[in-house]
């Protein structure tokens, strides 16, 4: 049992990889040789999300993704101990630059520098500050084994004050020794299907003697996240929510915590509706649409997720006839309490620590909340009385029993 389900996580994980290959076909690559063959082999994928200031005064965003115009001057294996990088340029906006430094038995990376020039209009339309703005960040801490090849296919996310790097689908090897890249992998730590693996590894096997009942594995309650929307400069919508999703389209249902450090989350804020999506390595997309009734009140209206499943086909399932985390205007949901958001036979989402607004929020603040029955302790009341009712008539029966006695008692003694 145990043995089974590793083994097909496994198999799922190479389809997995083969259908988002199929998805998207853009990779940056990179094979840099010498003369022993290569030195340095990169494949990955990357984007970068830049706010800038117009001359308006507004913040705009911009998504830079691969263009065609892509070139690699100035990378280079360097010597067995510095100068190794990857230089790459988009067009003539933004270079991004690598640097690798070697240590005994691993590599790490020393900076990755981003910078882009906001002179070039056609990516930054009416920017302000015209120039090149540099963005740094290291990596150091990340320890890639030498004569691996490191791979990591999950969506890795670095924030900066006006930049949001995301990377996924790496291949890489820095100093390659004898000219060949190595077949052993080293996978990374985002890669390895933790909540749905890990509670069938970790359970404790059952002694051999006992017949292995199938016990259902606790699964861990998921990390809370914020996932916020702002709108030019303005927060509109607030959520913070720790999310589980379990699918059941087999009799094992796949259970799934979501990651907030590496999901990705964008949205949309109309006066009329307001949306929230999280995407990430395994979640095209999981869209939570909100909605204003008539009576100034809002509610989940729609959600609609498209996902691979452990086995690496895709799923995808939607509905905009939802009636959930309804509170009026002005004031925020919030449901501390596990809570199911059902959104098909095969679909719920299990909720922990939510707490909403998708509208008219001021300052980036929650105003008060309203919750949610889970949560409302005020339904014991209703029992407490009830039983203390039942409780006042048991007695008043007994004391009208004992006075019947009582009285008969009186009339025998006549
Ligand atoms: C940037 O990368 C993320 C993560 O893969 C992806 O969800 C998003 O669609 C990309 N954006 C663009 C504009 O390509
Ligand atoms: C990169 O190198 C190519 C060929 O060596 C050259 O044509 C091109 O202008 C260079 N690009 C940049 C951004 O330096
Ligand atoms: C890597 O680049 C950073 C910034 O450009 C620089 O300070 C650092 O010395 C470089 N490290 C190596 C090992 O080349
Ligand atoms: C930024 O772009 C402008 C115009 O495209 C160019 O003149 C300038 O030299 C660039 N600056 C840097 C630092 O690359
Ligand atoms: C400046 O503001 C006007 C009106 O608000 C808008 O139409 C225009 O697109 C803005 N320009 C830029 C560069 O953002
Ligand atoms: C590279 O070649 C040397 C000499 O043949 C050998 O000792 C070493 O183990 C090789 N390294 C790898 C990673 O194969
Ligand atoms: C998953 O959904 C199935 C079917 O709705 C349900 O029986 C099961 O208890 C759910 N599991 C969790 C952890 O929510
Ligand atoms: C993956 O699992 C789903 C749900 O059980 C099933 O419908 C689908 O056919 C499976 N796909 C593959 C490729 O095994
Ligand atoms: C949700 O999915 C349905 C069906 O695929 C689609 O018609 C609808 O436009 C989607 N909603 C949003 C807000 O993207």
């Amino acid at each position: 049992m145990r043995f089974r389900l590793t083994r097909v996580s496994g198999a799922g994980l190479v389809l997995f990889c083969l259908l988002l290959g199929a998805v998207q076909s853009y990779a940056l690559q990179l094979n840099l040789t010498d003369s022993k063959g290569t030195c340095l082999f990169a494949k990955w994928e990357m984007n970068f999300t830049i706010s800038y200031e117009t001359t308006n005064k507004t913040h705009k965003t911009v998504t830079i993704s691969e263009p065609s115009n892509v070139t690699y001057n100035g990378s280079s294996c360097g010597n067995d101990r510095n100068g190794t990088k990857i230089v790459v340029q988009f067009g003539s906006a933004i270079s991004w630059e690598v640097n690798f430094t070697k240590e005994a038995s691993y590599y790490f990376i020393d900076s990755i520098l981003l910078s882009y020039n906001t002179s070039d209009s056609t990516t930054f339309p009416g920017a302000a500050d015209k120039g090149s703005v540099p963005v740094n960040n290291s990596l150091q801490t990340v320890k890639f084994p030498l004569n691996n090849i490191y791979r990591c296919n999950s969506l890795l996310i670095f924030n900066t004050d006006s930049v949001v790097q995301r990377y996924w689908h790496i291949h890489l090897q820095a100093f390659v020794e004898n000219g060949t890249v190595s077949k052993k992998e080293h996978v990374c730590e985002e890669d390895i299907p933790v909540t749905t693996v890990a509670p069938i590894i970790h359970t404790t096997v059952p002694s051999p003697t006992t017949t292995p009942t199938p016990t259902p594995t606790p699964t861990p309650t998921p990390k809370v996240g914020n996932y916020n929307v702002t709108n030019g400069n303005a927060t509109c919508l607030l959520a913070t929510m720790g999310l589980q999703l379990n699918i059941t389209e087999e009799k094992v249902p796949f259970i799934f915590n979501i990651n907030p450090a590496t999901t990705d989350f964008t949205g949309k804020c109309l006066p009329q509706t307001a949306q929230l999506r999280l995407n990430n390595s395994q979640i095209k997309y999981l869209d939570f649409i909100f909605a204003v009734k008539s009576e100034n009140r809002f509610y989940l209206k729609e959600v609609n997720v498209s996902m691979y499943l452990a086995n690496g086909s895709a799923f995808s399932v939607s509905n905009n006839n939802l009636s959930f985390w309804d509170a009026p205007l002005g004031s925020s949901y919030m449901c501390n309490k596990e809570q199911v958001v059902s959104v098909s036979r095969t679909f719920q989402i299990n909720t922990f620590n939510l707490k909403v607004q998708p509208f008219n929020v001021t300052e980036g603040k929650y105003s008060t909340a309203q919750e949610c029955s889970l949560d409302d302790d005020t339904i014991l009341i209703p029992i407490i009385v009830g039983a203390g009712l039942s409780g006042l008539i048991i007695v008043i029966v007994i004391a009208y029993l004992i006075g019947r006695r009582k009285s008969y008692a009186g009339y025998q003694t006549l």
